[in-house]
């Protein structure tokens, strides 16, 4: 460790973003030639045609983009009834997490957010030198009313994510509706939508937060509903004034032109997002069917995954399912040991699944057994 002191006591604790395993990694590993990677929880159908289509001529790559990215913006807040100005724009929305972070959270600041919940959020906080004030779920669903009771004159920032990854579970409106109305106006609210156009009918759109709490941001991504995740492209919607102390801090050109070449071009591809939306939907009434037929307990999702209860380590699960040629993701490593999060694949990748599941759920059941007899 030659540098170790050169490096911030916050950096000395952390450990790397840990990604999902790759489909080289676990091709590489069990000498696998196919793989369903149902780790991340990508677009199954791919990216947007649109926006491949847009890509397919960049001009200008040598040319700094427009770094306002006025359309874009505008697009965007249009969308919801705002204006440009209400619209922060990065590099994936996790480039929107840390902005946020840098432009609000000074050392010692407290920030109240669900455990579990995205690993970034205790991350971003450890960084900044603040403290992490982690409530646990109920039944896997963020608790408002203890997070509501962990505030504190030192509270800067409350995150919901919603739907919870890792959980895919979401809060109900009316809940949420008197949470945030209760919440004192100098906290600020972070609503990390990344699965929003998921979600049933009735749930929270933190946009109309935004409009009754002004001390409210909300991010939202391109990486899923419209499969852009390896361009990156995020967004950020909240008041102008506090947009503009984002722009502050915001590194210059944090959206490249291609990601927003794509973004604007995916923005119109109606096809491509109701395909998405049914895929998912039929996907996920056959996984929550098989699931119960397996015994596999599972939280109701609001996303494009599902947390599925395994009745060995998580890790084993994940394992046994990978040398099958089955990515997903161990919920150890995810602060939710025991379970398993899947992403919902197309109706092949789901039925590869339950085909695995079904040989290792017979496996898992005779020790079961075994300890009943
Ligand atoms: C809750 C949540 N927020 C944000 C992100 C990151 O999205 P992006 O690709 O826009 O950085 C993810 C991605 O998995 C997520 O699950």
């Amino acid at each position: 460790m030659r540098f170790e002191h050169l490096v911030r006591p916050a950096v000395r604790l952390m450990k790397p973003y840990t990604a999902g395993t790759t489909v080289a990694q676990a091709k590489a590993r069990f000498g696998l030639k196919n793989v369903v990677k149902l780790s991340s929880n990508e677009n199954p159908l791919g990216p947007s045609p649109r926006a491949m289509a847009a890509l397919a001529a960049i001009p200008n790559a040598h040319i700094y983009v427009d770094d306002d990215h006025t359309e874009l913006r505008t697009r965007l807040g249009e969308r919801y009834g705002l204006t440009k100005d209400h619209v922060l724009v990065g590099h994936g929305s996790n480039d929107v997490l840390m902005t946020i972070f840098a432009t609000f959270v000074d050392p010692g600041d407290e920030v109240v957010q669900a455990d579990p919940t995205f690993s970034l959020f205790p991350k971003d906080t450890a960084l900044f030198d603040a403290v992490a004030v982690r409530v646990p779920l109920v039944d896997g669903v963020h608790d408002l009313d203890a997070m509501l009771r962990a505030v504190t004159p030192k509270t800067k920032i409350v995150i919901v994510c919603d739907p919870n990854n890792p959980t895919g579970t979401r809060v109900e409106a009316d809940a949420f509706a008197r949470f945030a109305q209760a919440l004192p106006p100098q906290v600020l609210l972070v609503i990390d939508q990344a699965y929003r156009e998921y979600m049933p009918p009735g749930s929270v759109e933190g946009v109309e937060v935004v409009r009754s709490r002004p001390a409210t941001i909300v991010m939202r991504t391109m990486s899923k509903l419209y499969g852009l995740a390896s361009l990156r492209f995020g967004y950020g919607i909240a008041d102008p004034e506090i947009v503009g102390y984002l722009q502050r801090v915001r590194l210059p050109f944090n959206v490249s032109r291609p990601a927003a070449i794509a973004a604007l071009a995916a923005l119109d591809d109606t096809d491509f997002v109701a395909r998405t939306l049914d895929v998912n939907e039929s996907g996920r009434a056959v996984l929550e069917r098989e699931f119960t037929r397996l015994e596999l307990p599972f939280f109701p999702t609001a996303a494009n995954f599902i947390a599925v209860g395994v009745p060995v380590t998580a890790t084993a699960a994940y394992d046994a399912l990978l040398e099958r040629g089955i990515v997903v993701r161990s919920g150890d490593g995810l602060g939710l040991p025991g379970f398993l999060r899947i992403t919902i694949g197309t109706a092949a990748e789901n039925k590869t699944l339950v085909g695995a599941l079904d040989v290792l759920a017979a496996g898992w059941a005779a020790p079961r057994q075994r300890r009943l007899a």
